[in-house]
């Protein structure tokens, strides 16, 4: 069969990597795509926001499965337009992809199905927002209502930064039509994980648990990023906490959503904040996380394709996957500046000594080729991504990668995975 995968980051880089092991796939294109994911697929030029181009294309070669990687095209509607055509894709329609796509959706469907999560309220009203800041005191955290690539949200430690948030947002507009509505939502204390499920919007299958690193700085400080590194499994998700996860948020949310009228295809990202055993939810994603579908798709050992199919034509019949012992230990090499401006063209050296280690595998995400060579082309650049029989040996050997290759500025956190080794 035919596979289009749509996008051109890590997330893309590592599923193509995992679909090109399915003895069912013939050919994989990829739009847009990276230098990575030239050597496993047919690079395609049309940008993953190119939804007339990316069906045309589609119709043209006559492919059997179209995958969708970011956020943006799926929240733009591109699993309606594919359909319409009578075309298989895999991910949320539209008004399924709301539940990223807009704060509000999320917290109103959560508050509807009792599904744990912060407490919140939703203002268009700048004064009233104000208001309720000052009521509620701080810490607090302020959310722009719309998509603003993974920077809307500001956890105010006073009252003063919580209402100048709402003024950068509600009134000087820095993420856009983002801002038109906030979310004024509770501080939840604790340990993030991430947690994936497969789902054809009735039955679910859950993957393996992972945990990301947002702050740009090692010990978890500086700015939010899209995410400096991840690991899977996840200590931090202990059984029970998995299985709570699963029946008190997962099964709830996707009940939820066919009730609603606006079932959930595709895979969920629940992004999760656990705290003296009990998770509650910090956001929902409608796709996979970029960088925890690294280390979760080189630790899967089942065939991903008939699972992508089986969600896609509502049919999932699978309830549980197989995993390889191995855990997997992701470290994100970014461009220095990241995440505010940075040099692009920075000439990248060190990729084949990598790529000759055993159990380590080079996921590209923000790479162009240039003049022979590889260069820097986005914020986050690499994602070395090692394997060990522990957590311990996993991010020696994804450092032992991260060593050898390296460019002008390059910046990376030394202490992915460290949360791990202390439980
Ligand atoms: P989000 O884009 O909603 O995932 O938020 C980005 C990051 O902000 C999360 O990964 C958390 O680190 C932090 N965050 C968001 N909401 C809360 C909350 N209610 N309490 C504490 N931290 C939060
Ligand atoms: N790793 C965070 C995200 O994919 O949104």
């Amino acid at each position: 069969m035919k596979i289009l995968v749509v996008g051109g980051g890590g997330r893309e880089h590592a599923l193509i990597w995992k679909i090109k092991q399915s003895p069912l796939v013939d050919k994989i294109y990829c739009a847009p795509g990276n230098p990575g994911i030239a050597g496993l697929a047919e690079c395609v030029a049309l940008a993953a926001d190119d939804i007339d181009g990316l069906l045309a294309f589609a119709r043209e070669k006559g492919i059997d499965l179209t995958v969708v990687g970011p956020e943006v095209p799926l929240t733009m509607g591109i699993v309606d337009v594919f359909q319409s055509a009578r075309l298989k894709i895999f991910g949320p329609n539209k008004a399924a992809a709301q539940i990223e796509g807009s704060k509000g959706f999320s917290k109103d469907l959560m508050a509807r199905y009792d599904i744990p999560t912060a407490a919140y309220q939703s203002f268009t009203d700048r004064d009233a927002a104000v208001a309720y800041i000052e009521e509620q005191g701080a810490p607090i955290v302020v959310k722009a209502d719309g998509l603003a690539a993974g920077k809307g949200v500001i956890v105010a430690m006073d009252v003063e930064q919580a209402v100048s948030a709402v003024d950068d947002i509600m009134l000087d507009k820095v993420f856009g039509a983002a801002g038109a509505s906030v979310v004024i939502e509770e501080f939840m204390a604790g340990e993030e994980a991430s947690f994936f499920a497969f789902t054809d919007g009735e039955n679910i299958l859950p993957l393996a648990s992972s945990q990301d690193h947002k702050p740009v700085y090692d010990d978890d400080k500086g700015p939010n990023t899209g995410g400096m590194g991840a690991y899977s499994p996840a200590p931090v998700v202990t059984d029970e906490i998995r299985e709570q996860i699963i029946e008190k948020i997962v099964r709830p949310t996707i009940a939820g959503m066919a009730k609603d009228g606006c079932p959930y295809v595709g895979i969920l990202y629940v992004g999760l904040m656990i705290k003296d055993g009990m998770a509650r939810v910090v956001e929902f994603n409608a796709r996979f996380g970029d960088p925890e579908a690294q280390p979760l798709l080189v630790r899967m050992k089942s065939d991903i394709v008939p699972v992508l199919i089986e969600c896609a034509e509502g049919n999932l019949t699978k309830s549980e996957l197989e995993w390889h012992d191995k855990a997997a230990v992701c470290v994100v090499m970014a461009s220095g500046g990241y995440p505010g401006s940075f040099e692009k063209g920075l000439p990248i050296s060190g990729l084949d000594d990598a790529a000759k280690l055993d159990d380590l595998i080079v996921f590209h995400a923000g790479t162009v080729a240039k003049g022979g060579q590889v260069v820097n082309n986005g914020g986050r650049v690499l994602g070395v991504t090692g394997l060990g029989d522990t957590v311990a040996s996993a991010i020696e050997k994804a450092y032992q990668g991260v060593e050898l290759i390296t460019w002008q500025d390059v910046h990376y956190r030394k202490d992915i995975g460290n949360k791990a080794l202390s439980r």
